[in-house]
């Protein structure tokens, strides 16, 4: 018996959720479209953090999984000119983001950021707000590897999702996650919108193996934490 109030909660939530079916990433995101960013107002906070984060010096920018830009509201709001580089699945999400920002230096990318080429020493800076927290650690690493050779040297990658407060939290979710992809026939590389939090060790640790040896936790907000990791610099 594990006691914690997370934990039981989201246990509970499981099973009340158990018969859902599995829905792809992209369309889960389209469906929720209206209502998206009231149902965020929780994270004002940590979105307010991630801009204050960023260093001033900062003028070219890669937001990973953007959504409909809620970071990028507040990023914005501190720097006006920056050169923004944003990618998202989801047509609605970035159609929305397009709507807000599209008079600003923003290129948006209607793209997968495991399979879309980042490119090499481009950014000065890279965000990715709650949008990591479905894919396994070993898939993240490749990720982070390919944030890290994106960035410039001394470049910094600044990360806010959610992370599993405990080791069984993560181990729950991903033993649900394989049980309703099996039920559901899904392959393994299609994406569904089922959240797989890894601990902030495990979260650390790909940052880490994807060359970010100075990954760090900076600070939480209500429990998400915000983490920040730098390029080596020349
Ligand atoms: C919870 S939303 C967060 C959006 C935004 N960062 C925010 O905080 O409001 C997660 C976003 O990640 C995007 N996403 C998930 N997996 C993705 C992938 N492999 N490639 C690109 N975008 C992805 C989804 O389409 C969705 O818009």
């Amino acid at each position: 018996m594990i006691e914690n109030k997370e934990y039981s909660e989201l246990k509970r939530w499981l099973e009340d959720t158990a018969d859902e079916r599995c829905e792809d990433m992209g369309a889960f995101f389209d469906r929720r479209i209206s209502g998206y960013e009231d149902h965020m107002s929780p994270w004002t906070e940590h979105y307010v953090r991630v801009a204050e984060l960023l260093p001033q010096s900062t003028q070219t920018l890669l937001d990973l999984g953007c959504g409909t830009g809620l970071e990028l509201d507040r990023i914005f709001e501190r720097m006006p000119d920056l050169r923004v580089t944003a990618i998202d699945l989801s047509e609605s999400m970035t159609a929305q983001l397009i709507k807000k920002h599209g008079s600003r230096d923003l290129e948006v990318i209607l793209d997968d950021y495991f399979l879309y080429d980042l490119g090499e020493n481009r950014f000065d800076a890279a965000v990715s707000v709650e949008s990591f927290h479905h894919f396994t650690a070993e898939k993240k690493a490749g990720l982070f590897a390919k944030i890290y050779r994106a960035l410039k040297p001394g470049g910094i990658y600044i990360e806010c999702d959610y992370i599993a407060s405990i080791p069984e939290i993560e181990e729950l979710t991903f033993k649900e996650c394989r049980r309703r992809r099996e039920r559901d026939g899904i392959p393994d590389d299609r994406y569904i919108h089922f959240d797989t939090p890894l601990t902030l060790e495990h979260e650390l640790s790909a940052m880490r193996s994807g060359g970010f040896d100075e990954a760090a936790l900076v600070e939480q907000i209500n429990g998400t934490p915000i983490i920040v990791a730098k390029k080596r610099g020349v």
